[in-house]
C-alpha cells in the first residue's frame, strides 16, 4: 500500500519504517528539516535500539523516503497522523496546535476514499472534530483514531508485533470500510495472532489515555506503598514481588524507585484530567491529581535521602548522578526524574556530575548548568555519593569493590532498586534504597 507518515518523532520514524519493513510503500513527513535531513541519511534523529539499521535496511529497498513536502502525501491510500501532543505551557491540557495544523495541511492532498488515522495522543472528542474537517474537504474520506502503544528502548517491536490493535471507526462496525484498508496495512502482525479490536472514535481515543493512566497509577501506588515501607522498616521490592505473584496483580510496572517521567505518562494524565473537567466528568479522575503528586514526591524524598546520605547538608558535597534519561535505552530527557533531581541537588548546593550513555546532549541543552562527563569512571571519580537514577545495564552492573578505589566517599543511593544492598554493604558501602530498610 501506499503510506504517508505525517510527524517523524520518536512514533511517526518508527511507524514509517516499520510500515516499509512489512512491504508498503511509505513517505515520512515532517516540518523540520534537520529531522528529515537526517532521517533520510538513515540516521534517526534520537537513539532507539536498531532504528538505524532499520532505515538503512528499508532505504535500500527504495520503499522508504522523508521529505518536508506534504504535496507527496498525495496519492498515498493512508495517512497516519504521528505528531506530538505536548502539554499546554502553563496548562494540564493537550496543546493540539501540530494535529491541528498536520490535518490542515493535509486536506489539499487527500483523495476520495482516502483513509486519515489519528495515532497521536489525544483528548478524547479530538477525533470527531477532526473527522467533521475533513469530510467537509473530501466528503468520501474517512478518519480512524488507531492509538499506539509502543514504548520507547523497545518501539519497533511494539509496533512490528503490537499486543493488540484499536481501530475506532465512526460507527464502531466491523463492516465500516476503512476496517479491511487498516487490516490490509497491519496483514502481518494480524496473521501472527494479533488481537484487534473494532470500537467508535471516542473509545479508541480513551482506551490510550486509560492505558497510560492505569500504567501510572500502578508505578504511583507501588511508590505509595515504598513510603509506607519507608515508614514501617519494611522492603517494597519484596512486596512487590509477593503482591505482583497474584495474577490479577502481575509484577510489571511494579517497580519503585524515582517514578514515572518522559513524554507520555505525566502530560497524558494531566491532559486526561482536564479534558474530564471540561467534560464534567473531573470527579472521576481526581484520583489521578494523587498519582501525579505521589509521583512528584518522590523526588523531593531522593533529595531528602540524599542530604540524610551526605551527613545532613548538600553543600559542597560532590555528587555523581548515574543517568539523565527518563529510562534506560533512550536518549530522551522530557521529564525525567533523574534531572529534576539532579538539577534541585544543584540549586541546593551540591556540585552534581551526570553521566549517560545516551543522553548527555539532551540533557545539556534542557538543564545548561549542570557538569556532564560522558566517560563513567571520569564522572565517578572524587565523587563523595553516587547517585543511581536510570537503570542502564552497565550501571546495574557496578562492581562496589573497583568501584570504590576511584570515589572519595563510599555511599550509594540506588533510585531504581535494582543494586544487590547486601553485596555493596559488604563491600564496605553505605546503601540506600527506596522503600527498602
Ligand atoms: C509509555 C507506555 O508504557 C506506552 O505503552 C505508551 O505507548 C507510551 O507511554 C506513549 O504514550 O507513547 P514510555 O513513555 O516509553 O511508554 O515509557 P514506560 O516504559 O511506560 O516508562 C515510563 C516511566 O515509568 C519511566 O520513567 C520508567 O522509569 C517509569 N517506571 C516504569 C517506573 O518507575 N516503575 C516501573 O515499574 C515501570
Amino acid at each position: 500500500m501506499r503510506i504517508s507518515v505525517i510527524g517523524c518523532g520518536y512514533l511517526g520514524a518508527v511507524h514509517a519504517a516499520c510500515m516499509a519493513k512489512l512491504g508498503h510503500e511509505v513517505v515520512g513527513i515532517d516540518v523540520d528539516e534537520g529531522k528529515i535531513r537526517s532521517l533520510s541519511a538513515a540516521h534517526a534523529p534520537f537513539f532507539e535500539p536498531g532504528l538505524d539499521e532499520l532505515l538503512r535496511d528499508v532505504q535500500e529497498t527504495g520503499r522508504l523516503s522523508f521529505t518536508t513536502d506534504m504535496s507527496a502525501a498525495a496519492g498515498c491510500a493512508v495517512h497516519f497522523i504521528c505528531v506530538g501532543t505536548p502539554q499546554k505551557k502553563g496548562e494540564n491540557g493537550a496543546d493540539l496546535r501540530y494535529v491541528d495544523a498536520a490535518v490542515e495541511a493535509l486536506l489539499p492532498h487527500t483523495r476520495p476514499g482516502d483513509i486519515v488515522v489519528g495515532k497521536s495522543t489525544v483528548p478524547v472528542g479530538t477525533a470527531a472534530r477532526l473527522a467533521g474537517i475533513l469530510v467537509q474537504s473530501e466528503p468520501s474520506a474517512h478518519l480512524v483514531w488507531n492509538p499506539e502503544f509502543l514504548r520507547e528502548g523497545h518501539a519497533i517491536k511494539d509496533t512490528l508485533s503490537p499486543d493488540r490493535l484499536v481501530y475506532g471507526v465512526a460507527d464502531g462496525s466491523e463492516d465500516h470500510v476503512a476496517v479491511s484498508v487498516l487490516d490490509e496495512v497491519y496483514a502481518n502482525a494480524l496473521s501472527a495472532g494479533t488481537p484487534r479490536l473494532i470500537t467508535d472514535q471516542p473509545t479508541a481515543e480513551l482506551v490510550k489515555t486509560a492505558a497510560n493512566s492505569f500504567l501510572a497509577t500502578k508505578i504511583s501506588f507501588i511508590n505509595a506503598m515504598a513510603e509506607l515501607c519507608e515508614a514501617s522498616g519494611a522492603d517494597v521490592t519484596r512486596l512487590a514481588d509477593a503482591i505482583g505473584m497474584d495474577d490479577r496483580i502481575g509484577r510489571k510496572f511494579l517497580n519503585a524507585g524515582i517514578g514515572f517521567g518522559g513524554g507520555c505518562l505525566p502530560k497524558d494524565i494531566r491532559a486526561f484530567m482536564a479534558r474530564a473537567g471540561e467534560l464534567g466528568a473531573d470527579q472521576a479522575l481526581t484520583f489521578l491529581r494523587e498519582v501525579d503528586s505521589i509521583n512528584m514526591r518522590r523526588r523531593t524524598r531522593v533529595v531528602e535521602l540524599t542530604r540524610e546520605l551526605c551527613g545532613g547538608s548538600l553543600l559542597g558535597q560532590n555528587i555523581t548522578v548515574l543517568g539523565a534519561a527518563f529510562k534506560p535505552e533512550s536518549d530522551d530527557v522530557r521529564d525525567s526524574p533523574a534531572l529534576s533531581i539532579a538539577a534541585q541537588l544543584q540549586l541546593q548546593g551540591a556540585v552534581v556530575t551526570v553521566t549517560d550513555p545516551k543522553a548527555l546532549e539532551n540533557a545539556s541543552r534542557r538543564f545548561p548548568e549542570l557538569q556532564y562527563e560522558p566517560d563513567l569512571e571520569t564522572a565517578m571519580a572524587g565523587a563523595d555519593t553516587l547517585l543511581l537514577l536510570t537503570e542502564w545495564q552497565q550501571y546495574k552492573e557496578l562492581d562496589p569493590f573497583e568501584v570504590s578505589s576511584g570515589v572519595t566517599g563510599l555511599r550509594i543511593l540506588d533510585g531504581r532498586n535494582v543494586l544487590d544492598a547486601a553485596k555493596w554493604r559488604a563491600a564496605g558501602w553505605q546503601y540506600r534504597g527506596l522503600g527498602r530498610p
